[in-house]
Parts: structure tokens; sequence; C-alpha cells
């Protein structure tokens, strides 16, 4: 594999590592042609970055600043090699570990990339660059664009994904621009000890009104919960599994924080009575307050589950009682066993 084009043109560049699936010479070549126009320099983030070959082609093209983010330490030292090879290791950062909290820490930054480049292994699902699209949103300059590549058609609309496609033989290239990529956030934070199935109809109707929904398993101050948050977190992506635009995340820290590392542009949550209304008044006033760009929409509980609650359903299992239609039917077994303990106490874990 060499460098394309530009000013590194023709430099060879170092073997490609075990498992990492290059980018072709072709659909590189393609890929630069599709960009035509939106090209034009900039910073570039490289995600699934394999050998850095994309983003060093965007270096020797004129961008002025790459990103690469790669997992795989073999991998990370090939695009060091290829950076010293091209003589652009001081224009690179090489960055390791899970994209989708790479993804967190750069938003956190307040990075801005005029290019950013979603060459994910094939055998990672379209759901997890359908899960992390909705941060690229927050990552692109205005006038910058997507370019996503994947071994299968992407689904129409999904989740907000437009663009233009391109096929390449078994390779397709998708280019969005930002306001393509108009993905409406939500998060659903709670407490979820346990899920039940008032909460999920939110979660669910919440899921058609909103391009993504990140359900934040978080802790409730002013209560003792049952179970740690990473187990609550495992019961409601059980649930949840069916639906291809929620993913499910254990909260720490302030919602608002939360909220802002995602790039969500609003709190969901579910209002039963009038009993709630205060409680929720007051989270929504502060976090209102913190973040003001965050708005807090509530969708009201369908009648069936109007007096519906997780302490309800701890106090009826903990005593005995049959919890069956209270809690999604997908967790009722491990629910049943889990909050069953008398006086709170857990049998099971
Ligand atoms: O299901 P719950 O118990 O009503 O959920 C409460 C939760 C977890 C949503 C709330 O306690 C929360 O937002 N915690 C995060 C910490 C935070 O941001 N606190 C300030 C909110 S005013």
């Amino acid at each position: 594999m060499r460098v394309i084009a530009g000013s590194a043109k023709g430099t060879r560049l170092a073997p490609v590592p075990k498992g990492v699936r290059p980018t072709s010479d072709r659909v590189r070549e393609s890929l630069f042609n599709a960009l035509g126009q939106f090209f034009g320099g900039g910073e570039v983030l490289d995600l699934y970055a394999g050998t850095g070959a994309l983003g060093i082609e965007a270096l020797s093209r004129g961008s002025e600043l790459a990103v690469f983010v790669e997992r795989d330490r073999a991998a990370r030292a090939v695009i060091r090699e290829n950076l010293r090879r091209t003589g652009f290791t001081e224009r690179a950062e090489v960055l390791g570990g899970e994209v989708e909290a790479v993804l967190g820490r750069l938003v956190g930054r307040g990075e801005r990339f005029d290019l950013i480049f979603a060459d994910p292994p094939y055998r990672i699902a379209t759901a997890e660059v359908g899960g992390i699209l909705h941060r690229l949103r927050s990552l692109l300059a205005p006038g910058g664009r997507v370019a996503i590549e994947s071994g299968e058609a992407p689904v129409e609309d999904a989740g907000g994904k437009k663009g233009v496609t391109r096929r390449y033989g078994g390779t397709f290239v998708t280019i969005l621009g930002r306001s393509e990529l108009i993905m409406i956030v939500a998060v659903c934070p709670g407490s979820f000890d346990p899920i039940t199935t008032g909460h999920l109809d939110v979660i669910r109707r919440a899921s058609k009104i909103f391009d993504h929904v990140v359900v934040a398993v978080g802790s409730n101050r002013r209560k003792q919960a049952r179970l740690p948050a990473v187990e609550r977190a495992r019961l409601v992506e059980k649930v949840a599994a069916d639906m291809d635009n929620v993913s499910v995340e254990v909260m720490e820290g302030l919602l608002v924080d939360f909220a802002r590392e995602r790039g969500a542009q609003a709190i969901v949550k579910g209002l039963r009575a009038v009993s709630d209304f205060e409680s929720e008044f007051e989270q929504a006033q502060l976090n209102r307050t913190m973040f003001p760009e965050l708005e807090t929409v509530f969708i009201m509980a369908s009648a069936e589950h109007s007096f519906l609650s997780s302490s309800a359903v701890r106090e009826i299992a903990s005593l005995g009682g049959e919890v069956s239609g209270l809690v999604p039917e997908g967790v009722l077994e491990t629910v049943r066993q889990i909050y069953s303990g008398q006086d709170g106490k857990i049998q099971g874990s």
C-alpha cells in the first residue's frame, strides 16, 4: 500500500498487521474523489484507523492535523511507523481505547473535525456505528463531512443516517454532511431498580420520537439501590435489545454532564401523576440552570402504568407477591429471584 496523492505521494506504508482490513487503494482513491470539493484541509479524525492509511492520505492531501483512534496496540504501532515514514508525526495524535469512549473524551475537549472517517472492521455490528453517529455530529465542524465504510448497504433512514452511498465492489461508502447527520439524541435517566413495564413503555415511545435514546442508569442519592448500577443496566439492556436506536449506559456524576458528553439535546422522563410533578419540576429546573440548551421532555405514562413504580415492585417482590405484568417478561424471573428477599435482603445476585 502506498500514499496515493499529495505531499507524501508514493510513500510505501508499513505491512498491514494481522486482523486489520485495510481500505484498498481503489476505495481510498474513489473516496477522496467523492469527497472532492468537500476536502479542503482542516482537521481529520480517523476512527477504527487500522494502519491509518485514510488519515495519512488526508494529511498528504493537505489536512493540517489528524487524530487516529485504534484499539489494537499492534495497529497503533503501525500507524506511528506510517506517520514516521511520511514525516507527519508532528501533525498527528494516535489514541487507543474503545471508539465510543474516545469520542466522549474528544467531545469533552471541545474538538471539531472537518473530516471524519469511520471504517469499522466488518465484524463490528452496524448497530455500533449507529451508536457512535450521534456523537459525531457534535464533533463535526460546519461544512465538514463524515465518511462511513461498511460491508453492507446501509438501511434507509436508520437512526437518521442519510447521505449519499456509493458501492465499490463489496464496500459501501456513505458520505454525510452535518445537516444529514441530524440526530436528536435524548437521555432517558432513572434508577431502574428494577426496570418496570412503565419504564419500558416510556423508553419505547421515546425511541419513536428521537433518533437515538441513551438510557442512563444512575443512582438516586435519596434512595439506596437494591442492585449495583451495572446489574440494573444489564436488565434494561436485555429488555430494550429489540430497539436499534436505544443504548444503555451506567451514569455516574451529573446528568447534565452525561448528556453533554453524548451530544444529547433532551432529557426524557415519564410522568405518572401530579405527585411526580414537584420533584420532576425541581430536577428539570436545576438541570436547566446547569445546561440551558438541554430540554426536559415528559412522556405521560399510559393509564395502565400510572400506578406502577419500582418501589412498589420491590415491595411486592420482597413480600412474595406476583410481579408478572409489572416488570417486562424478559427480566421477570431475575426480578423474582433478586428482589424477593424479605426486608430488602437480596437473594442471589
Ligand atoms: O428513577 P429515579 O430514582 O427517579 O432517577 C433519579 C435520577 C438517577 C434520574 C436522578 O437522581 C439523577 O439525575 N441523578 C444524577 C445526578 C444529578 O444530575 N443530580 C442532579 C439532578 S437535579
